[in-house]
């Protein structure tokens, strides 16, 4: 009897030391993304954990593993839909194939300018794409702003005839890859941290992306004329595992929310900022920035819009939702 007792105080003592222990320990996220560390992305998601530790009151700590150190986009996405990792940054050309909506993102000239495009990542309309993923293993908690995509290669290309025979480079999107084909290229999807050796050798052509992740993965050595065509405004997105987001208390996932809520807002100054210094500095290492008519361009990708109203009427309505946002 004596002893039982004493055995359950000790049981108790234990358990309200584990106790204590468990409601003082921090729990850390592991965060995945594939730039470098001088990438605003980078900049914009350190802004993240460090507003995530202080809205959670210390009780979130996120661990930043940049340059793809996880594995690619792709990957990182596939580990957090197992719950193996907790966040991950990809952007909507990447997440197209593990959640449709993302698609409509990917189709060139769908914003009428960087305003509108904003707005539409601010808007509710925006957050109900972030959301429509939780039954795949991850829900969007940010968007990040990443400018406007342009294609780039060794020669100027100011109309879709100067794309005739390249083979250029496109994120493993259903959407990039028809955009090209409507242009008149042969795209070719290939991971991101492969494009600069592939560049160099030849492998592709030519490429598209948005200006400091150009100058910044140091393309513009390897392919130095930068053609403004704009054809698309794709945004970063950052995931999170919806396992993991199961098993956060309320006030953690309100933290979560609201830190990430403003490191969108936090992003559109850190791009814009970024956007000119990596094309000062471009501009004086050689690299032309060549201004583009973009009639020619709108007008050959005007049949993926009547494709989608007629394959995917969902997708459409989707289209024109954004088209009616300010
Ligand atoms: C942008 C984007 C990345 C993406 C890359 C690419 O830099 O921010 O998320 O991986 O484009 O072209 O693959």
């Amino acid at each position: 009897m004596c002893l039982t007792k004493h055995f359950r105080l000790t049981l108790l003592t234990i358990g309200c030391a584990l106790l204590s222990a468990n409601s003082s320990a921090a729990t850390t996220l592991k965060l995945s993304h594939n730039q470098n560390k001088s990438h605003p992305v980078h900049h914009a998601l350190q802004f993240f954990a460090e507003k995530t530790n202080e809205l959670s009151q210390g009780e979130l700590k996120i661990r930043i593993y940049s340059d793809a150190q996880l594995g690619t986009q792709r990957e990182s996405l596939e580990l957090v839909q197992k719950g193996a990792l907790a966040l991950a940054k990809s952007n909507a050309a990447e997440l197209e194939a593990f959640s449709k909506q993302y698609g409509v993102y990917n189709l060139p000239y769908l914003f009428k300018d960087k305003t509108q495009y904003h707005n539409v990542l601010r808007s509710r309309l925006g957050k109900t794409i972030l959301q429509a993923s939780s039954d795949n293993g991850f829900i969007g908690l940010a968007y990040l702003d990443a400018g406007a995509r342009s294609f780039y290669a060794a020669k100027a290309i100011k109309h879709p005839d100067d794309l005739k025979g390249l083979k250029v480079r496109v994120q493993p999107s259903p959407t990039a890859v028809n955009m090209v084909k409507a242009l008149g290229g042969n795209p070719t999807p290939l991971a991101y941290g492969e494009l600069y050796t592939a560049l160099q050798q030849n492998v592709v052509d030519a490429a598209e992306n948005n200006i400091p992740s150009y100058t910044l993965s140091r393309h513009h050595e390897v392919s130095s004329i930068f053609s403004q065509d704009e054809h698309t405004m794709v945004p970063d997105v950052l995931v999170i595992s919806t396992k993991v987001w199961n098993t956060l208390t309320p006030e953690n996932r309100q933290a979560l929310e609201s830190a990430a809520q403003q490191t969108t807002e936090k992003m559109f100054e850190l791009w814009a900022n970024s956007e000119n210094q990596e094309k000062q500095k471009a501009i004086k290492q050689g690299v032309t920035f060549v201004e583009v008519e973009k009639a020619a361009f709108k007008q050959a990708v005007e049949p993926m819009y009547q494709e989608i109203q007629q394959t995917h009427p969902d997708l459409y309505k989707l289209v024109e939702k954004i088209k009616a946002i300010e």
